[in-house]
Order: structure tokens, then sequence, then C-alpha cells
């Protein structure tokens, strides 16, 4: 049966119980960046108020909807461990977003990218929060900010 439920989820994604996960934007730093960003969820996730609890080990997926307002293909997405004044780039994560999404990004089309997020590289347990950041030619397109717990 687990195997069953296994395959089920690795071809389409809207079989997966995806649950929608509170968010942030980034803050006075990332203020007027063009783009809009409807909906993120992550399959498997149990929401504890604004925190989307994952287990240590388990590999997840995020699902991220987004109205871009800028278009190209040279588009890089970067995650950090926000703690106290630090931002701390995960490791391990691959950058070129074009290998989670349909490139070209054109401009005011809604689109979406799913990408894994494996626990393993967010060590200890606790509470995180973290930073979501798509790049094209090295600028600020899209970010958000949300928490998980991890158990
Ligand atoms: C892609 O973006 C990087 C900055 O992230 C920049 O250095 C590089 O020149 C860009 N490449 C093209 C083909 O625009």
């Amino acid at each position: 049966m687990k195997v069953f439920i296994l395959v089920l989820c690795l071809v389409p994604a809207m079989l997966c119980d995806y649950v929608k996960i509170p968010i942030q934007d980034c803050g006075e730093n990332f203020e007027d960046i063009p783009c809009t960003i409807s909906e993120v969820s992550v399959d498997e996730c149990e929401l504890d108020n604004d925190k989307c609890e994952l287990i240590r080990g388990e590999d997840y997926h995020m699902d991220v909807k987004f109205t871009p307002n800028f278009e190209g293909s040279n588009i890089t997405l970067l995650a950090y461990a926000l703690i106290g004044s630090d931002a701390l780039p995960f490791e391990g994560m691959n950058p070129n977003a074009c290998d989670f999404m349909k490139c070209p990004v054109e401009s005011g089309k809604p689109q979406s990218y799913i990408f894994n997020v494996n626990i393993g590289v967010l060590k200890p347990k606790g509470i995180f929060t973290t930073r979501w950041l798509m790049k094209q030619n090295g600028e600020n397109r899209c970010c958000f900010v949300n928490k998980f717990k991890i158990l």
C-alpha cells in the first residue's frame, strides 16, 4: 500500500495531499519586486498555526504558484534559513529554476514550479524561518518567507 501511494505521488502532483501554507513577504529589502505569489503548498505537510510541520529525513515537494512581471530564462532559486540577522544559504539545492518550471518565464502569465525539499538540509529539530528567492540575471524577482517546524 505504501509503495502504491508513493507511486501515485510521483506522477500527477494533483493526487497528492498538498496543503496550502501561510507565507509572508520578504520585508523592506525586497519591496517592489516584480512578482505576485498567489499560493504555496507542500505535500503531506501538517499545519501548526503558521508553521508547516515536516519530519526529518523525509522528502517533500513545494508547489509555488506565481505571476511574474518579468520575462526570461536566466533564473536561479535560492533558499536561506533566517537565524537572527543572518541568512544562511541552504546547501545542496539545485539553483537552476528552469529545471523546475517552464522557461522562459512570460510576463503576466500565472505559472508554478515544484521542487523537492529534503529535510536532510535542515538538520536540527526546531522552528525555522526560511526565505525563498528567485533571481533573474542576478536581480531579485520573487520572494517569500515561511516557517517550518522540523520534527
Ligand atoms: C545570467 O545571470 C548572471 C547573474 O546571476 C549573469 O552574471 C550572467 O551574465 C547572466 N547570463 C546571461 C546569458 O544573461
